[in-house]
């Protein structure tokens, strides 16, 4: 599986959002996105995904187009988005089972596959529990087991992590590492630096739509706040 994405731009009104950003993404990857807020992580994110669409530029999966070829990119894809899943009426089991029915799942295919990520995530024990009662964190594990229901090459994480607590983000870590392992791409968007420098094989640094920094090989141990500082500037600075 490839991922390219080449000189995607997105402009809303006189704003540039995403600037000619390129950059490419090979099977086992963990890569790491950061920026200030409003630099552009989850617009492009959006247009990976195929819930947005570029003013120019483009998004490659295996050499097809995300425009052209959305299913294609919808099934190579899992997005995990910035927020949490609000279905409230429905139960943690029914909310995955709807979305791999969705990815075209049925019978005792769809039925191995959501018991599989059920315990992947480790919410087998909570299934049956409507999703608006539960905390943050076991959300968060009900998003991901969407994400990966149908077995996505790539997975698109958009902040992941926000709002767990230490053991949940360990435990988050884990998950990542284990889907790296099988040989999924991922690429994760948080401001939790020291997360990044603990899983990803590379970062990358965007500021304001265009690419300001690309770290690659090992980053494990990385003083990664210290790169951010030197290769971004504040809000108010940009102003
Ligand atoms: N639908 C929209 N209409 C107008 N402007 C938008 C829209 N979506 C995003 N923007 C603007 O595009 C820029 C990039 O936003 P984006 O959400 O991609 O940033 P981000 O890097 O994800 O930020 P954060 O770290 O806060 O999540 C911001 O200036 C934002 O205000
Ligand atoms: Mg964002």
């Amino acid at each position: 599986m490839t991922v390219e994405v080449r000189n995607l731009t997105k402009r809303y009104g006189s704003l540039t959002a995403v600037d000619g950003l390129s950059f490419s993404l090979r099977e086992g990857e963990v890569v790491g996105f950061v920026g200030p807020n409003g630099s552009g992580k989850t617009t492009t994110m959006n247009i990976m995904a195929t819930l947005d669409e570029p003013t120019a530029g483009d998004v490659l999966i295996d050499g097809r187009s995300v425009i052209d070829y959305p299913d294609y990119a919808r099934r190579a894809i899992g997005f995990m988005p910035d927020y949490i899943p609000s279905q409230s009426d429905m139960s943690a089991h029914e909310y995955i089972d709807f979305f791999a029915r969705a990815h075209g799942l049925t019978g005792a295919k769809l039925e191995r596959r959501v018991r599989e990520v059920e315990e992947f995530v480790n919410v087998a024990q909570i299934r049956d529990r409507e999703i608006s009662g539960l905390s943050r964190g076991m959300k968060q594990r009900v998003s991901l087991a969407r994400a990966i229901v149908h077995d996505p090459e790539l997975l698109i994480m958009d902040e992941p992590a926000n709002g767990l607590d230490p053991r949940a983000r360990i435990e988050f870590r884990a998950y990542v590492r284990r889907l790296a392992a099988e040989g999924k791409a991922v690429l994760i968007s948080s401001h939790i630096l020291a997360d990044l420098a603990e899983i990803c094989t590379g970062c990358m640094i965007i500021e304001r739509g265009r690419l300001a920094k690309s770290l690659s090989g090992d980053i494990k141990g990385m003083d990664l706040e210290s790169v951010f500082m030197e290769f971004t500037r504040s809000e108010t600075e940009q102003a």
